[in-house]
Protein backbone atom coordinates (compact mmCIF):
# COMPACT_ATOMS: atom_id res chain seq x y z
CA UNK A 1 0.00 0.00 0.00
CA UNK A 2 1.15 3.60 -0.75
CA UNK A 3 -0.70 6.99 0.66
CA UNK A 4 0.80 10.39 0.17
CA UNK A 5 0.84 12.47 3.16
CA UNK A 6 0.23 16.20 3.04
CA UNK A 7 0.87 17.92 6.50
CA UNK A 8 3.91 20.13 4.77
CA UNK A 9 2.76 20.62 1.34
CA UNK A 10 0.97 23.88 1.86
CA UNK A 11 4.11 26.17 2.91
CA UNK A 12 6.26 28.57 1.56
CA UNK A 13 4.23 30.82 -1.02
CA UNK A 14 1.71 27.95 -1.81
CA UNK A 15 -1.92 27.92 0.42
CA UNK A 16 -4.39 25.32 -0.06
CA UNK A 17 -7.11 26.94 -0.23
CA UNK A 18 -6.00 29.12 -3.11
CA UNK A 19 -4.96 25.97 -5.05
CA UNK A 20 -8.31 24.60 -4.37
CA UNK A 21 -10.47 27.63 -5.68
CA UNK A 22 -7.82 27.95 -8.47
CA UNK A 23 -8.43 23.53 -9.41
CA UNK A 24 -12.40 23.92 -9.33
CA UNK A 25 -11.79 25.79 -12.56
CA UNK A 26 -9.94 22.67 -14.07
CA UNK A 27 -12.14 19.94 -12.09
CA UNK A 28 -15.06 19.75 -14.26
CA UNK A 29 -13.14 20.06 -18.23
CA UNK A 30 -10.18 17.86 -16.30
CA UNK A 31 -13.18 14.98 -15.71
CA UNK A 32 -15.06 15.46 -19.51
CA UNK A 33 -11.63 14.74 -20.81
CA UNK A 34 -10.69 11.90 -19.11
CA UNK A 35 -14.62 10.18 -19.86
CA UNK A 36 -13.89 11.22 -23.09
CA UNK A 37 -10.42 10.26 -23.31
CA UNK A 38 -11.36 6.81 -21.95
CA UNK A 39 -14.35 6.13 -24.11
CA UNK A 40 -11.93 6.62 -27.28
CA UNK A 41 -9.36 4.47 -26.07
CA UNK A 42 -6.73 7.36 -26.03
CA UNK A 43 -5.06 6.67 -22.65
CA UNK A 44 -4.37 2.88 -22.70
CA UNK A 45 -2.02 3.42 -19.78
CA UNK A 46 -5.05 3.39 -17.13
CA UNK A 47 -7.50 1.37 -18.73
CA UNK A 48 -4.61 -1.71 -19.68
CA UNK A 49 -6.61 -3.09 -22.48
CA UNK A 50 -3.22 -4.86 -23.44
CA UNK A 51 -3.19 -6.77 -20.32
CA UNK A 52 -4.32 -10.25 -21.08
CA UNK A 53 -2.79 -10.08 -24.45
CA UNK A 54 0.27 -9.28 -22.32
CA UNK A 55 0.22 -12.11 -20.38
CA UNK A 56 -0.61 -14.87 -22.84
CA UNK A 57 2.34 -13.81 -24.83
CA UNK A 58 5.14 -13.45 -22.61
CA UNK A 59 4.01 -16.80 -20.45
CA UNK A 60 4.81 -18.21 -23.65
CA UNK A 61 7.75 -16.75 -25.34
CA UNK A 62 9.78 -16.68 -21.59
CA UNK A 63 9.43 -20.47 -21.79
CA UNK A 64 12.18 -20.49 -24.35
CA UNK A 65 14.27 -18.35 -22.20
CA UNK A 66 15.73 -20.93 -19.69
CA UNK A 67 19.09 -21.34 -22.37
CA UNK A 68 19.84 -17.76 -22.12
CA UNK A 69 22.14 -16.28 -19.18
CA UNK A 70 22.31 -12.40 -20.46
CA UNK A 71 19.63 -10.41 -22.16
CA UNK A 72 21.23 -7.53 -23.49
CA UNK A 73 17.95 -5.02 -23.34
CA UNK A 74 18.90 -1.95 -26.09
CA UNK A 75 16.39 1.40 -25.75
CA UNK A 76 16.40 4.62 -24.62
CA UNK A 77 14.12 6.99 -22.92
CA UNK A 78 10.63 5.57 -22.02
CA UNK A 79 12.19 2.61 -23.84
CA UNK A 80 14.01 1.58 -21.08
CA UNK A 81 14.27 3.54 -17.61
CA UNK A 82 10.99 1.70 -16.58
CA UNK A 83 12.70 -1.50 -17.03
CA UNK A 84 16.11 -0.57 -15.52
CA UNK A 85 14.39 1.22 -12.46
CA UNK A 86 12.19 -2.46 -11.62
CA UNK A 87 15.40 -4.52 -12.52
CA UNK A 88 17.84 -2.49 -10.25
CA UNK A 89 15.34 -2.26 -7.55
CA UNK A 90 14.01 -5.61 -7.21
CA UNK A 91 16.62 -8.17 -9.17
CA UNK A 92 19.32 -6.32 -7.19
CA UNK A 93 21.63 -9.63 -6.79
CA UNK A 94 23.09 -9.65 -9.82
CA UNK A 95 24.89 -6.61 -8.47
CA UNK A 96 26.08 -8.05 -5.41
CA UNK A 97 29.76 -9.92 -4.85
CA UNK A 98 29.89 -13.40 -5.74
CA UNK A 99 27.07 -13.79 -8.71
CA UNK A 100 26.87 -16.06 -11.28
CA UNK A 101 23.40 -16.48 -12.26
CA UNK A 102 21.25 -14.43 -15.01
CA UNK A 103 22.15 -10.99 -15.98
CA UNK A 104 20.08 -8.82 -17.23
CA UNK A 105 22.02 -5.57 -19.20
CA UNK A 106 20.82 -2.04 -20.77
CA UNK A 107 22.55 -0.35 -23.57
CA UNK A 108 20.82 3.12 -23.41
CA UNK A 109 23.23 4.92 -24.85
CA UNK A 110 25.50 5.50 -27.95
CA UNK A 111 28.25 4.38 -25.79
CA UNK A 112 31.47 2.93 -28.22
CA UNK A 113 33.25 1.70 -25.54
CA UNK A 114 30.34 -0.17 -23.47
CA UNK A 115 29.28 -1.57 -26.90
CA UNK A 116 32.82 -3.27 -27.85
CA UNK A 117 33.09 -4.70 -24.73
CA UNK A 118 29.64 -6.63 -24.36
CA UNK A 119 30.50 -7.49 -27.94
CA UNK A 120 34.11 -8.80 -26.77
CA UNK A 121 32.95 -10.38 -23.35
CA UNK A 122 29.41 -12.22 -24.05
CA UNK A 123 29.32 -15.14 -24.84
CA UNK A 124 26.06 -15.02 -28.36
CA UNK A 125 25.22 -18.80 -27.52
CA UNK A 126 24.04 -17.72 -24.35
CA UNK A 127 22.39 -13.98 -25.21
CA UNK A 128 19.13 -12.47 -26.16
CA UNK A 129 19.13 -9.47 -27.37
CA UNK A 130 16.03 -7.31 -27.11
CA UNK A 131 15.80 -4.14 -29.43
CA UNK A 132 12.94 -2.25 -27.69
CA UNK A 133 11.51 1.10 -29.59
CA UNK A 134 7.81 2.06 -30.11
CA UNK A 135 8.74 4.09 -32.80
CA UNK A 136 10.70 1.04 -34.51
CA UNK A 137 12.82 3.95 -35.69
CA UNK A 138 15.12 5.37 -32.93
CA UNK A 139 18.59 6.07 -34.20
CA UNK A 140 20.42 5.15 -30.98
CA UNK A 141 18.49 2.14 -30.57
CA UNK A 142 18.84 1.39 -34.46
CA UNK A 143 22.89 1.72 -34.56
CA UNK A 144 23.15 -0.59 -31.78
CA UNK A 145 21.10 -3.39 -33.43
CA UNK A 146 23.06 -2.84 -36.29
CA UNK A 147 26.49 -3.66 -34.67
CA UNK A 148 24.84 -6.29 -32.72
CA UNK A 149 22.75 -7.87 -35.20
CA UNK A 150 26.53 -8.58 -37.05
CA UNK A 151 27.66 -9.57 -33.87
CA UNK A 152 25.35 -12.15 -33.64
CA UNK A 153 25.05 -13.30 -37.29
CA UNK A 154 29.15 -13.74 -37.53
CA UNK A 155 29.09 -16.35 -34.26
CA UNK A 156 25.56 -18.00 -35.13
CA UNK A 157 24.96 -17.80 -38.77
CA UNK A 158 22.31 -20.15 -38.71
CA UNK A 159 20.57 -19.48 -35.42
CA UNK A 160 21.40 -15.59 -34.75
CA UNK A 161 17.15 -15.09 -35.21
CA UNK A 162 16.39 -17.45 -32.40
CA UNK A 163 18.53 -14.91 -29.94
CA UNK A 164 16.66 -11.78 -31.30
CA UNK A 165 13.41 -10.47 -30.08
CA UNK A 166 11.84 -7.28 -30.15
CA UNK A 167 9.27 -4.71 -28.93
CA UNK A 168 7.45 -2.34 -31.23
CA UNK A 169 4.94 -1.22 -32.77
CA UNK A 170 2.44 -4.05 -34.01
CA UNK A 171 1.90 -2.57 -37.59
CA UNK A 172 4.58 -0.19 -38.41
CA UNK A 173 8.17 0.85 -38.55
CA UNK A 174 11.10 -0.53 -39.40
CA UNK A 175 11.78 -3.03 -36.46
CA UNK A 176 8.18 -4.43 -37.11
CA UNK A 177 9.31 -4.88 -40.74
CA UNK A 178 12.55 -6.96 -39.89
CA UNK A 179 10.90 -8.83 -37.36
CA UNK A 180 8.70 -9.70 -40.54
CA UNK A 181 10.94 -10.06 -43.22
CA UNK A 182 13.69 -12.22 -41.10
CA UNK A 183 10.68 -14.12 -38.67
CA UNK A 184 12.05 -13.01 -35.26
CA UNK A 185 10.08 -13.32 -32.65
CA UNK A 186 8.39 -9.94 -31.33
CA UNK A 187 5.97 -8.35 -28.94
CA UNK A 188 3.65 -5.28 -29.62
CA UNK A 189 3.97 -1.95 -27.67
CA UNK A 190 0.25 -0.63 -27.84
CA UNK A 191 -1.13 2.36 -29.68
CA UNK A 192 -1.15 5.50 -26.79
CA UNK A 193 1.18 3.44 -24.50
CA UNK A 194 4.73 4.17 -25.84
CA UNK A 195 7.48 6.01 -24.45
CA UNK A 196 7.04 6.98 -20.76
CA UNK A 197 3.82 5.51 -20.31
CA UNK A 198 5.47 2.14 -22.03
CA UNK A 199 6.57 0.42 -18.27
CA UNK A 200 3.16 -1.06 -18.22
CA UNK A 201 3.89 -3.11 -21.31
CA UNK A 202 5.85 -5.24 -22.75
CA UNK A 203 8.84 -2.72 -22.60
CA UNK A 204 9.11 -2.89 -19.01
CA UNK A 205 7.46 -6.80 -17.85
CA UNK A 206 10.22 -8.41 -20.49
CA UNK A 207 12.90 -7.60 -18.41
CA UNK A 208 10.97 -8.19 -15.15
CA UNK A 209 9.59 -11.82 -16.81
CA UNK A 210 13.13 -12.83 -17.63
CA UNK A 211 14.51 -12.12 -13.91
CA UNK A 212 12.36 -14.80 -12.84
CA UNK A 213 10.30 -12.11 -10.59
CA UNK A 214 6.08 -12.04 -10.60
CA UNK A 215 5.72 -8.93 -12.87
CA UNK A 216 1.94 -9.42 -12.85
CA UNK A 217 1.98 -7.99 -9.50
CA UNK A 218 3.39 -4.79 -10.80
CA UNK A 219 0.43 -4.72 -13.15
CA UNK A 220 -2.23 -5.19 -10.22
CA UNK A 221 -0.19 -2.70 -8.18
CA UNK A 222 -0.59 -0.17 -11.01
CA UNK A 223 -4.14 -1.55 -11.92
CA UNK A 224 -4.86 -0.81 -8.18
CA UNK A 225 -4.70 2.79 -8.65
CA UNK A 226 -6.44 3.39 -11.76
CA UNK A 227 -9.21 1.82 -11.06
CA UNK A 228 -11.55 3.96 -9.65
CA UNK A 229 -11.01 7.45 -12.03
CA UNK A 230 -11.67 4.35 -14.74
CA UNK A 231 -14.77 3.40 -13.50
CA UNK A 232 -15.95 6.60 -12.10
CA UNK A 233 -14.32 9.77 -13.67
CA UNK A 234 -16.75 11.88 -11.69
CA UNK A 235 -14.71 11.29 -8.56
CA UNK A 236 -11.55 12.14 -10.31
CA UNK A 237 -10.45 14.76 -7.54
CA UNK A 238 -10.93 12.19 -5.21
CA UNK A 239 -7.78 10.47 -6.70
CA UNK A 240 -4.43 11.21 -5.05
CA UNK A 241 -2.83 11.76 -8.51
CA UNK A 242 -5.70 14.56 -8.52
CA UNK A 243 -4.39 16.33 -5.71
CA UNK A 244 -0.77 15.29 -6.28
CA UNK A 245 -1.56 17.50 -9.53
CA UNK A 246 -3.58 20.28 -7.73
CA UNK A 247 0.19 20.73 -5.56
CA UNK A 248 2.01 20.72 -8.59
CA UNK A 249 0.47 23.28 -10.80
CA UNK A 250 0.04 24.96 -7.59
CA UNK A 251 3.94 24.79 -7.51
CA UNK A 252 4.34 26.42 -10.86
CA UNK A 253 1.92 29.19 -10.57
CA UNK A 254 3.89 30.31 -7.27
CA UNK A 255 7.45 30.15 -8.96
CA UNK A 256 8.46 27.19 -7.60
CA UNK A 257 10.41 26.10 -10.94
CA UNK A 258 11.81 22.58 -9.67
CA UNK A 259 10.71 19.24 -8.37
CA UNK A 260 12.56 17.50 -6.27
CA UNK A 261 12.11 13.45 -6.56
CA UNK A 262 13.71 12.26 -3.28
CA UNK A 263 13.80 8.92 -2.99
CA UNK A 264 14.85 7.39 0.79
CA UNK A 265 14.40 3.80 -0.71
CA UNK A 266 18.00 3.01 -1.74
CA UNK A 267 17.04 0.17 -3.92
CA UNK A 268 14.57 2.14 -5.68
CA UNK A 269 17.37 4.89 -6.81
CA UNK A 270 16.91 4.57 -10.34
CA UNK A 271 12.99 5.16 -9.90
CA UNK A 272 14.00 9.11 -9.75
CA UNK A 273 15.20 8.93 -13.26
CA UNK A 274 12.19 7.10 -14.46
CA UNK A 275 10.52 9.91 -12.91
CA UNK A 276 12.58 12.95 -14.35
CA UNK A 277 11.74 11.61 -17.52
CA UNK A 278 8.75 11.34 -17.39
CA UNK A 279 7.61 14.73 -15.63
CA UNK A 280 10.06 16.07 -18.20
CA UNK A 281 9.49 15.43 -21.16
CA UNK A 282 5.56 15.29 -20.28
CA UNK A 283 5.48 19.05 -18.80
CA UNK A 284 8.64 20.77 -20.40
CA UNK A 285 6.06 22.48 -23.61
CA UNK A 286 5.14 26.14 -24.03
CA UNK A 287 7.27 27.86 -21.98
CA UNK A 288 5.51 25.59 -18.80
CA UNK A 289 6.70 22.82 -16.67
CA UNK A 290 8.56 22.61 -13.49
CA UNK A 291 12.32 20.71 -13.86
CA UNK A 292 12.43 17.49 -11.93
CA UNK A 293 15.16 16.79 -9.51
CA UNK A 294 15.67 13.25 -8.95
CA UNK A 295 17.90 12.98 -5.52
CA UNK A 296 19.18 9.37 -3.27
CA UNK A 297 18.87 9.38 0.45
CA UNK A 298 20.59 9.44 1.93
CA UNK A 299 23.52 9.90 -0.64
CA UNK A 300 22.65 13.33 -1.77
CA UNK A 301 22.60 14.23 1.55
CA UNK A 302 26.10 15.01 1.25
CA UNK A 303 25.54 16.03 -2.52
CA UNK A 304 22.17 18.11 -3.22
CA UNK A 305 20.86 18.87 -0.17
CA UNK A 306 22.83 22.19 0.86
CA UNK A 307 21.44 23.51 -2.59
CA UNK A 308 17.66 22.04 -1.57
CA UNK A 309 18.04 23.72 2.05
CA UNK A 310 20.01 27.05 1.63
CA UNK A 311 19.56 27.79 -2.07
CA UNK A 312 16.76 29.66 -3.79
CA UNK A 313 13.58 29.33 -2.78
CA UNK A 314 12.47 27.74 -6.26
CA UNK A 315 12.34 23.82 -5.18
CA UNK A 316 9.04 21.74 -4.04
CA UNK A 317 9.63 17.94 -3.06
CA UNK A 318 8.38 14.62 -3.56
CA UNK A 319 9.75 12.50 -0.85
CA UNK A 320 9.08 9.10 -0.76
CA UNK A 321 9.87 6.88 1.99
CA UNK A 322 9.14 3.23 3.55
CA UNK A 323 9.03 1.96 6.90
CA UNK A 324 9.10 -1.68 5.69
CA UNK A 325 12.36 -2.16 4.92
CA UNK A 326 14.89 -4.41 5.64
CA UNK A 327 16.65 -3.44 8.93
CA UNK A 328 19.43 -5.12 9.11
CA UNK A 329 21.65 -6.67 12.00
CA UNK A 330 22.02 -4.98 15.04
CA UNK A 331 25.16 -2.54 15.69
CA UNK A 332 28.00 -4.16 17.43
CA UNK A 333 28.01 -3.07 21.30
CA UNK A 334 32.10 -2.24 21.30
CA UNK A 335 31.15 0.88 18.94
CA UNK A 336 32.87 3.96 20.73
CA UNK A 337 30.70 6.13 23.09
CA UNK A 338 30.87 9.01 21.12
CA UNK A 339 28.16 7.10 19.45
CA UNK A 340 26.42 5.17 22.32
CA UNK A 341 22.95 6.23 20.75
CA UNK A 342 23.61 3.49 17.83
CA UNK A 343 23.76 0.45 20.15
CA UNK A 344 21.31 -2.08 20.01
CA UNK A 345 19.84 -0.27 17.14
CA UNK A 346 19.80 -2.24 13.55
CA UNK A 347 21.95 -0.47 10.80
CA UNK A 348 18.76 0.08 8.70
CA UNK A 349 17.68 2.20 11.83
CA UNK A 350 19.81 5.19 10.42
CA UNK A 351 18.46 5.38 7.31
CA UNK A 352 14.85 5.61 8.73
CA UNK A 353 16.45 8.60 11.17
CA UNK A 354 18.01 10.05 8.50
CA UNK A 355 15.29 10.26 6.08
CA UNK A 356 12.49 11.51 9.12
CA UNK A 357 16.16 14.56 9.65
CA UNK A 358 16.10 15.07 5.88
CA UNK A 359 12.74 15.23 5.42
CA UNK A 360 11.93 17.70 8.83
CA UNK A 361 14.71 20.05 7.94
CA UNK A 362 13.35 20.84 4.41
CA UNK A 363 10.15 21.22 5.94
CA UNK A 364 11.87 23.85 8.65
CA UNK A 365 12.54 25.69 5.95
CA UNK A 366 9.82 26.18 3.83
CA UNK A 367 9.82 24.02 1.54
CA UNK A 368 6.91 22.64 0.06
CA UNK A 369 7.06 18.94 0.49
CA UNK A 370 5.14 16.20 -0.18
CA UNK A 371 5.34 12.57 2.17
CA UNK A 372 5.07 9.44 -0.33
CA UNK A 373 4.70 6.20 2.02
CA UNK A 374 5.41 3.02 0.75
CA UNK A 375 4.39 0.09 3.18
CA UNK A 376 6.85 -2.71 1.91
CA UNK A 377 9.00 -2.07 -1.16
CA UNK A 378 7.91 -4.64 -3.26
CA UNK A 379 6.79 -5.23 -7.36
CA UNK A 380 3.64 -4.47 -6.79
CA UNK A 381 3.58 -0.70 -4.81
CA UNK A 382 6.20 0.00 -7.34
CA UNK A 383 3.41 0.00 -9.55
CA UNK A 384 1.06 1.79 -7.35
CA UNK A 385 3.89 4.62 -7.27
CA UNK A 386 4.61 4.56 -10.74
CA UNK A 387 1.06 4.68 -11.43
CA UNK A 388 0.41 7.83 -9.02
CA UNK A 389 2.95 9.77 -10.81
CA UNK A 390 1.98 9.06 -14.24
CA UNK A 391 -1.57 9.70 -13.70
CA UNK A 392 -0.95 13.12 -11.91
CA UNK A 393 1.44 14.09 -15.02
CA UNK A 394 -0.78 13.80 -17.31
CA UNK A 395 -3.69 15.70 -14.99
CA UNK A 396 -0.73 18.43 -14.62
CA UNK A 397 -0.12 18.96 -18.63
CA UNK A 398 -3.84 19.21 -18.69
CA UNK A 399 -4.27 21.63 -15.94
CA UNK A 400 -1.02 23.67 -17.77
CA UNK A 401 -3.34 23.34 -21.27
CA UNK A 402 -0.43 21.15 -22.82
CA UNK A 403 -0.12 18.16 -24.31
CA UNK A 404 1.57 15.34 -21.37
CA UNK A 405 1.89 12.57 -24.17
CA UNK A 406 4.45 14.14 -27.16
CA UNK A 407 7.66 15.85 -27.15
CA UNK A 408 7.84 17.71 -30.24
CA UNK A 409 10.91 20.04 -29.31
CA UNK A 410 13.75 16.90 -29.01
CA UNK A 411 13.20 16.36 -32.40
CA UNK A 412 15.32 18.98 -33.81
CA UNK A 413 18.99 18.20 -32.16
CA UNK A 414 18.24 14.24 -33.84
CA UNK A 415 17.68 16.23 -37.63
CA UNK A 416 20.14 18.82 -37.07
CA UNK A 417 23.00 15.33 -36.27
CA UNK A 418 21.30 13.48 -39.04
CA UNK A 419 22.18 16.35 -41.38
CA UNK A 420 25.85 16.21 -39.78
CA UNK A 421 26.04 12.81 -40.82
CA UNK A 422 25.31 13.30 -44.65
CA UNK A 423 20.75 13.48 -44.59
CA UNK A 424 20.21 15.66 -47.41
CA UNK A 425 16.05 16.10 -46.48
CA UNK A 426 16.84 18.91 -44.14
CA UNK A 427 17.65 22.42 -45.98
CA UNK A 428 16.93 24.50 -43.02
CA UNK A 429 18.49 21.85 -40.45
CA UNK A 430 21.96 22.54 -42.87
CA UNK A 431 21.30 26.46 -42.52
CA UNK A 432 21.17 25.90 -38.32
CA UNK A 433 24.52 23.98 -38.12
CA UNK A 434 26.36 26.13 -40.55
CA UNK A 435 25.24 29.43 -38.01
CA UNK A 436 26.07 27.51 -35.44
CA UNK A 437 29.70 26.53 -36.66
CA UNK A 438 30.44 29.72 -38.25
CA UNK A 439 29.51 31.41 -35.05
O1 LIG B 1 9.01 8.93 -23.68
C1 LIG B 1 9.19 8.94 -24.88
O2 LIG B 1 8.25 8.95 -25.69
C2 LIG B 1 10.59 8.90 -25.45
O3 LIG B 1 11.54 9.05 -24.45
C3 LIG B 1 10.85 7.59 -26.17
O4 LIG B 1 10.70 6.53 -25.28
C4 LIG B 1 12.26 7.55 -26.75
O5 LIG B 1 12.44 8.64 -27.60
C5 LIG B 1 12.47 6.25 -27.51
O6 LIG B 1 11.49 6.11 -28.48
P1 LIG B 1 11.20 4.72 -29.14
O7 LIG B 1 10.57 3.86 -28.15
O8 LIG B 1 10.28 5.04 -30.29
O9 LIG B 1 12.51 4.19 -29.61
Amino acid sequence: MISLNWSHSWSGRTVEREAQSRSSLFSGKCEERLRNELEQGTLPFLSLPHRGDLIRELDALSAGWMRFRHMLIVGIGGSSLGGKALIRAFFREQDFPCYAGKQIWFLDNVDTERLEVFMQKLDPAETIVVPISKSGGTIETLAQYFMLRRWLCNSLPDSWRDHLLFVTDARKGYLREEAEREGIASLPVPDGLGGRYSVLSAVGMVPVAFAGLPWKDFLDGAASVFSDPVRNPSQLTRHPSWMLAQWCRELYEKAYSQLIFFCYIPAWSDLGDWFAQLWAESLGKNGRGTMPIPAVGVTDQHSLQQMFLDGPADKGCLFLRSSGQTLGSVFPETIPDRWRWLREKHFGELLQAEALGSAAALADKGLPLTLFDVDRPSLRTMGEVMGVCMLATVLTGWMLEINPLDQPAVELGKRLAYTRLGASEYPEEAKILDRFLNK
